[in-house]
């Protein structure tokens, strides 16, 4: 499973990339916005860090200026995924532009049966959004498997983007359930490499090499 990082800060986004594990990055407009910056210097240092899709969502309300604006934001870098809400005119604007050849990441996913709609419009990759459904007491995580069932059926080739992660186990869980991405916030990927286990089991084999002599 791909991991992404979800956010718009440059430190952030070079301290984890220094791992090496980093895949992607995605934004969105509230992620952008705290930034402060021009979205397309922005969008443009990430890829210059990153080497790996960057997703950039458009902001306008029809079709045809989601689609302009899209073109727009695809020709910033080669990385750069334009994220597309998934409601009609977005949809409209999705099978526009992947028509185009321009990869698409459709956002604001809450149903399976939105994700067929958005992989019948040619997305590349569905971004369910797991915290927010669990934030109304619903199972997020029940949509990721869904989506994969639905997927596998019928042989699409949209990747499942797990977003609006909120801690570790989201990402357990949708590694378990097949999902293709993960995109999470700085906190949640550090969160990753912890284990108590494994600093107290250093610590033991430090002491220890330190007693050799020899
Ligand atoms: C995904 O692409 C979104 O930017 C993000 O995961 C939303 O997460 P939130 O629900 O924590 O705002």
């Amino acid at each position: 499973m791909k991991f992404f990082l979800d956010t718009g800060s440059i430190d952030e986004i070079r301290t984890a990339a220094a791992t090496g594990v980093l895949d992607g990055i995605t934004t969105n407009p509230s992620l952008v916005a705290k930034e402060g910056r021009n979205f397309r210097d922005l969008i443009l240092e990430i890829c210059t860090i990153v080497d790996g899709p960057v997703s950039a969502e458009v902001t306008e309300a029809s079709t045809e200026g989601m689609v302009r604006q899209g073109l727009e934001l695809s020709k910033i870098h080669t990385n750069v995924v334009v994220k597309v809400p998934l409601f009609k005119e977005g949809i409209m604007a999705v099978r526009q532009l992947s028509g185009q050849g321009v990869k698409v990441n459709v956002t604001l996913c809450f149903s399976a049966t939105q994700a067929l709609i958005a992989a019948k419009a040619g997305a590349t990759y569905i971004s369910p959004f797991i915290g927010r459904l669990d934030d109304i007491s619903q199972v997020g995580m029940d949509l990721i498997r869904d989506i994969r069932t639905i997927y596998d059926n019928y042989g699409f080739a949209t990747q499942i983007l797990t977003a609006s992660v909120r801690h570790p186990v989201h990402v357990l869980e949708a590694a378990l359930a097949g999902s293709d991405v993960a995109t999470m916030p700085y906190k949640v990927f550090d969160a990753l490499f912890k284990h108590p286990l494994t600093d107290l089991g250093n610590e033991k084999f430090l002491a220890d090499w330190k007693k050799l002599k020899t």
